[in-house]
C-alpha cells in the first residue's frame, strides 16, 4: 500500500473528483459549474442556482418553472415533525433543531431508491422545500407561537422571510437575501461537504447526508463563524476600540472570526459581493455603526495579517446583512444551511456516480502488546 505523508486537516489532499464548483484562492475566483459567482449573484435566483448545481446545467424556462412549482408546493411540514419540534427546548441552538428535524424527515421517506432519478428528484425537492420551513418554525415556536404557514404565492426567499416574521418582506430585502443564499450555496470540499460525501458514500439516504452536513456546518471554525463575527463587532462597540482589540487577539494567538480561509489567500469574492449588499441595505434603511467597525477591522487585520493571506471570508459581512434584516444571531448558521443544502445535494448526487466508501487510514502512535491489568490492581 502507498504510504502518504500525514497532513493535519487533510490540507491539499483531494477527497474527490468533482465538476460542481471551483475556487482559485490566489486570484479570488469562485465558479459554480464554470459560471462565476459574480454573474450568478447578479442574474440568477437561488432556486435556479440550486438546479444548476444539482443537475449540472442551467434549466430551460419550462424546467425552471416546473422546479419552482414543485418546491413551492412541498413547503409544508408534516404535523408530526412540527409536534416533535415543539418538544425541543427553546434554549437549544437552532442548528441542533435543524439537524434533528432533517434526520426525522427521512422517517417519512422509507423507500430508499438511490439510483432511481424519481427518488433523487423527490428528495431534492423535499429537502430544498422543507428546510426553510423547519428553520422558521423553530424560531416562531421557541417564542411560544404557532408556526406561520408557508405561502405558495411567494418566491423562495420572500416565503422564508414571511414565515420568519409573519409579514411580506420588502422586495429589495428579499432579493438581497436570495443573493446571500446564492453566495452560500456551494464551496468545493469544505468540512460540511466532506462530511456529506463521507455519509453519502455509505449509501445511506439523503436526509442522513444533509443531517450530518448540518452538524458539521455548525462549528465556529466553519458556518458558525458568522454568529461570532456579529458578537465580536458588538463587543468591540466603537471604531476606536478596533485596533487594541485586534492587537490583543493577535498577541494571544487567537483566531479572528470572519477572517482567514484554507483556500483563499486574498479577500473572499463572496465577502466582496456581500459588502456591496451591506452598502445597498444601509443606503435604503439607514447606516449602522457596526459597518464602520467592520471596515476598520478589515483595514487593521489586513495591515497585521495580510502577509499571511488572512483577509475577510464569506462570514465577515454576511452577519451584518442578516443583522440589518433583524434576523436573530443564532439563525445565521441555519440560514447558511438553507443555502448549502443545494451544494450538499449536488455532492450527494455526484458521489453516487462512481461511489467508493470513504475509508482513509491513520498513523497509529499508541502502544502494542500491553497487559490487561485487572480492575482491583489498577
Ligand atoms: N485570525 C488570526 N490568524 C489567522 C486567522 C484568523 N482568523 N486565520 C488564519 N490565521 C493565521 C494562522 O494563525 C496561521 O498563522 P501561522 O502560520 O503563524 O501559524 C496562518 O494564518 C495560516 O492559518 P491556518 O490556521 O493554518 O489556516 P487553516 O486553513 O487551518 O484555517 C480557518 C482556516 C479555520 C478558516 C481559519 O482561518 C480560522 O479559524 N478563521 C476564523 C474562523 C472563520 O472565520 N471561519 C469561517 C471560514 S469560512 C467558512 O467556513 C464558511
Amino acid at each position: 500500500m502507498m504510504v502518504c505523508e500525514y497532513r493535519p486537516g487533510l490540507e491539499g489532499i483531494p477527497a474527490a473528483q468533482s465538476d460542481i464548483s471551483s475556487v482559485d484562492g490566489l486570484n479570488g475566483v469562485l465558479e459554480y459549474r464554470g459560471i462565476s459567482i459574480e454573474k450568478l449573484a447578479e442574474r440568477s435566483t437561488f432556486l435556479e442556482t440550486s438546479y444548476l448545481l444539482i443537475w449540472g446545467v442551467l434549466p430551460s424556462a419550462q424546467e425552471l418553472e416546473k422546479f419552482e412549482y414543485e418546491v413551492r408546493h412541498h413547503r409544508r411540514i408534516k404535523y408530526r415533525i412540527r409536534d416533535m419540534m415543539k418538544c425541543f427546548p427553546e434554549s437549544g441552538h437552532p442548528m441542533d433543531a435543524l439537524q434533528a428535524s432533517t434526520a426525522a424527515l427521512g422517517l417519512f421517506d422509507s423507500q430508499r431508491d438511490l439510483y432511481n432519478p424519481k427518488y433523487v428528484h423527490r428528495s431534492v425537492v423535499q429537502l430544498l422545500a422543507t428546510i426553510p420551513t423547519m428553520v422558521a418554525a423553530f424560531q416562531v415556536m421557541r417564542k411560544g407561537n404557532d408556526p406561520v404557514e408557508p405561502r405558495d404565492d411567494l418566491d423562495y426567499s420572500s416565503n422564508f422571510l414571511y414565515m420568519l416574521t409573519g409579514s411580506e418582506p420588502d422586495s429589495l430585502v428579499a432579493r438581497i437575501f436570495d443573493v446571500c443564499l446564492i453566495l452560500h450555496a456551494e464551496h468545493t470540499m469544505n468540512a460540511s461537504t466532506f462530511s456529506a460525501r463521507v455519509t453519502a458514500s455509505t449509501l445511506t439516504d439523503p436526509y442522513a447526508v444533509v443531517a450530518s452536513a448540518v452538524g458539521t456546518l455548525g462549528g465556529p471554525l466553519h458556518g458558525g463563524a458568522n454568529e461570532e463575527v456579529v458578537r465580536m463587532l458588538e463587543e468591540i462597540g466603537s471604531v476606536d476600540n478596533v485596533r487594541p482589540y485586534v492587537e490583543n487577539l493577535i498577541a494571544r494567538k487567537a483566531k479572528i472570526m470572519g477572517f482567514g480561509h484554507r483556500v483563499y489567500k486574498v479577500k473572499d469574492p463572496r465577502a466582496k459581493i456581500l459588502q456591496g449588499l451591506v452598502e445597498k441595505l444601509f443606503s435604503k434603511f439607514g447606516q449602522d455603526k457596526y459597518y464602520e467597525i467592520a471596515q476598520e477591522m478589515e483595514m487593521v487585520v489586513g495591515e497585521k495579517l495580510g502577509h499571511k493571506g488572512v483577509y475577510p471570508n464569506v462570514d465577515f459581512y454576511s452577519g451584518l446583512v442578516y443583522r440589518k434584516l433583524k434576523i436573530p444571531t443564532d439563525l445565521f448558521t441555519p440560514i447558511f444551511a438553507i443555502a448549502r443544502v443545494a451544494g450538499w445535494l449536488a455532492h450527494w448526487k455526484e458521489q453516487l456516480v462512481e461511489n467508493r466508501i470513504f475509508r482513509p487510514t491513520q498513523i497509529y502512535q499508541g502502544l502494542h502488546k500491553q497487559d490487561y491489568i485487572t480492575l482491583g490492581e489498577r
